[in-house]
């Protein structure tokens, strides 16, 4: 059932070298923010974004026994380390080396316990463990490659421990969209339909399972899911 990706769109390799030329020319919050605001805007889009993530994985924390987190597409990892200084354990992805080496300098001088870092794609990522929860922040409607945007969420979702939860960010909407060359935004549907044959069902959080940015009329928010079975 998949689609045939229009010529406009960015090949695989075009998409990530344009990610990691990207995360090195530009400043810590435009690399992976909105490009169209400025770096103080994106200050506030972040932490808006961050209590939505909370809204998701929720209060709890415990020293002795940490939430296993991924943040899948980490960029420059402002979300993995928000997540390590609330007391998780994280394990951050990306596939640009230029942003897993600026999220490991900037966390160098962070407190508290550093998250992991690696360099791989959704996709590719085979950890030796399952985690609490799965994330991925305005990640998957850059992988524009239909057949690597199915793998990514399958790969994430087997990822998932049983009653555990997976928030992906992109739009909530009833068809698939081509919003540019390195942009495809992806139904509600093919999200569930995929999920389900991979065990997941959607969460009751926010607008049945889906919670908004609510951030300057922002499209985007969390389509979240827990593992059922
Ligand atoms: C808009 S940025 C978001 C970064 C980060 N989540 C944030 O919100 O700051 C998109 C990120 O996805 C990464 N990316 C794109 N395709 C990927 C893939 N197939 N696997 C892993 N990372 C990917 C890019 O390198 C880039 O860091």
């Amino acid at each position: 059932m998949t689609q045939p990706v229009p010529p406009s769109v960015l090949t695989s390799e075009e998409a990530a070298a344009y990610w990691d030329d990207r995360h090195r020319r530009r400043g810590d919050l435009a690399s992976g923010g909105n490009v169209h605001f400025d770096e103080p805007t994106n200050e506030i889009f972040y932490a808006v974004r961050l209590g939505r993530l909370l809204d998701v994985v929720g209060d709890a924390n415990a020293a002795a026994e940490p939430l296993r987190l991924l943040d899948a597409g980490c960029g420059k990892g402002w979300f993995a380390r928000a997540m390590a200084r609330f007391g998780h354990s994280v394990d951050a992805i990306d596939a640009s080396p230029a942003a897993i080496e600026a999220s490991r300098t900037a966390s160098a001088t962070a407190p508290g316990r550093p998250p992991s870092y690696a360099v791989s794609t959704l996709s590719a990522w085979r950890p030796g463990c399952l985690y609490d929860v799965v994330y991925s922040v305005d990640v998957l409607f850059h992988i524009v490659d239909e057949a690597e945007w199915a793998a990514s969420v399958r790969n994430l979702a087997a990822l998932v421990r049983l009653g555990g939860l997976l928030a992906v960010s992109d739009w909530d909407v009833p068809e698939r969209r081509v919003l540019g060359s390195y942009q495809v935004v992806r139904a509600r549907r093919q999200y569930d339909e995929l999920l389900a044959a991979s065990g997941l069902q959607r969460s009751r959080l926010g607008r049945d399972g889906f919670v908004p940015d609510g951030f300057r009329g922002s499209p985007v928010g969390f389509h979240v899911f827990r593992r059922t079975g």
